[in-house]
């Protein structure tokens, strides 16, 4: 078999040292340093740009099945090719929900079919994500997909035996329980962070404690099972002390934070735009800080979108009928060079961490999130941090337009992103 060649030429890598050629060869880097270009080589002047490992998001809604008027396999990829993402993971509460192998073996499938990122499906805790019977964890990891992460998020597993059972089956398994951490009971009708915004509006509050307290319970729970836990979606600034309290007590716990949970508040509430709503919701300033602070120093391990593509009439519409979430793939690289870059909390060896090679961990994809290193697999993400961008919802690549950062001006693009050596986004759009 013959695979086509790529050369980057002139690119920093993790945005240190000097620039230096990079060839690409049968999907891994070949050669770094000053190799000829062979005959018929791709090459791609970097210009100085930085390359990093190819981007991989522990939390993405594909909507496939059930919802492809929002998003599909396809144009979900589409969106991470272009966004520097070479892996995802599909979570599972589709329709029907990606509670058995048939579904999660699909969703695979798809994601080789479409070829622009390795789609990951997540696997479903509960069956039909009702928090109540036990999905079958171990088909799932033994199938075709050989589903990796199981979480039923959008929900919480909120009984305590559910989660003790999922994470011990966990553990024999070798796979990571990713629980989204909100007690259904504080959050009875709740519509927006509970703080002085909401209560002036008449929201009904989604407390910071709904969130602390699953976690906490959670740690305890997964380090008597001697059990790896994650967690989805962090938003409150209490959290982060349970999280750093875990750890220190040896605990198997890893955590991500949304790029929309580093740069928006609950400030947007006043815009009565249901764009803004999303699970859990946009909180404080001080939360914001908390985020970065905690990503910054690895309490919170790393980033994760929540890429959350909506249909419009699940958007627009009046705020406590609207769905929550919001898109991210595209965004998220911009939004942590805003939040966490420009103000000096992370280099760019930081950004490679919390992007690519703390998920890649997490999830235990020996082939991403690896050293930019000859023999390494090529996938990879040149970023230009240079060029400033606007952003418009309609010119996302997602089937939604449910972005929250329209009109925004942010830092850096992807040049390119790379699967396995295949050039599969450049400058703006698909190969
Ligand atoms: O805002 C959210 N949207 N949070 C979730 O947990 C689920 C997600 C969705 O599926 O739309």
């Amino acid at each position: 078999m013959t695979t086509s060649s790529v050369l980057l030429r002139q690119v920093r890598l993790y945005g240190t040292g000097e620039p230096v050629d990079v060839l690409i060869a049968d999907g891994v880097i070949a050669e770094i340093g000053r190799p000829d270009a062979p005959a018929g080589a791709e090459v791609i002047d970097g210009d100085g740009q930085i390359l990093l490992p190819g981007f991989v998001d522990l939390h993405t809604h594909l909507r496939e099945p059930g919802r492809e008027d929002a998003e599909t396999i396809e144009t979900g990829s589409a969106a991470a090719a272009l966004g520097g993402y070479t892996a995802v993971f599909a979570m599972a509460n589709t329709d029907p929900v990606a509670d058995n192998a048939v579904i999660t073996d699909y969703v695979w499938r798809r994601g080789q079919e479409v070829g622009l990122v390795d789609v990951h499906p997540v696997g479903a805790v509960t069956v039909g994500l009702a928090g109540e019977r036990l999905a079958e964890m171990g088909t799932m990891a033994n199938s075709a997909a050989r589903v990796r992460m199981f979480s039923d998020d959008g929900h919480c597993v909120f009984d305590p035996l559910v989660m003790r059972r999922a994470l011990e089956y966990s553990t024999a398994l070798g796979v990571v329980v990713a629980q989204h951490a909100e007690d259904p009971r504080l959050t009875v009708g709740a519509q927006a962070h509970e703080g002085e915004r909401a209560a002036r509006l008449g929201y009904p509050g989604w407390p910071a404690s709904a969130e602390e307290s699953i976690v906490a319970r959670d740690c305890v729970l997964a380090r008597h099972a001697g059990a790896r836990l994650h967690i989805c979606h962090v938003s409150a600034a209490g959290t982060v002390d349970v999280l750093r309290w875990a750890k220190e007590l040896g605990t198997a716990v890893s955590a991500e934070v949304t790029p929309h949970h580093l740069l928006l508040t609950d400030e947007r509430l006043s815009t009565f735009d249901p764009v803004n709503k999303v699970n859990p919701p946009l909180r404080s300033e001080a939360d914001v800080q908390r985020m970065r602070q905690a990503l910054a120093d690895g309490v919170i391990d790393c980033v994760a979108t929540d890429h959350a593509p909506h249909a419009p009439q699940d958007k627009d519409c009046e705020w406590a009928a609207a769905r929550p979430g919001m898109l991210g793939l595209q965004t998220a690289l911009s939004v942590v060079v805003e939040t966490m870059v420009r103000p000096g909390l992370l280099d760019w060896r930081g950004v490679a961490r919390v992007l690519s090679e703390r998920p890649a961990q997490i999830a235990g994809l020996p082939d991403q999130g690896r050293p930019l290193a000859e023999g390494e697999p090529a996938n990879l993400v040149l970023v230009d941090p240079d060029t400033e961008w606007t952003v418009q919802g309609s010119e996302l690549a997602s089937r939604a337009r449910n972005t929250p950062y329209e009109g925004l001006r942010l830092p850096a693009v992807v040049s390119a992103t790379l699967l396995r050596g295949r050039i599969t986004s450049r400058e703006g759009k698909l190969v």
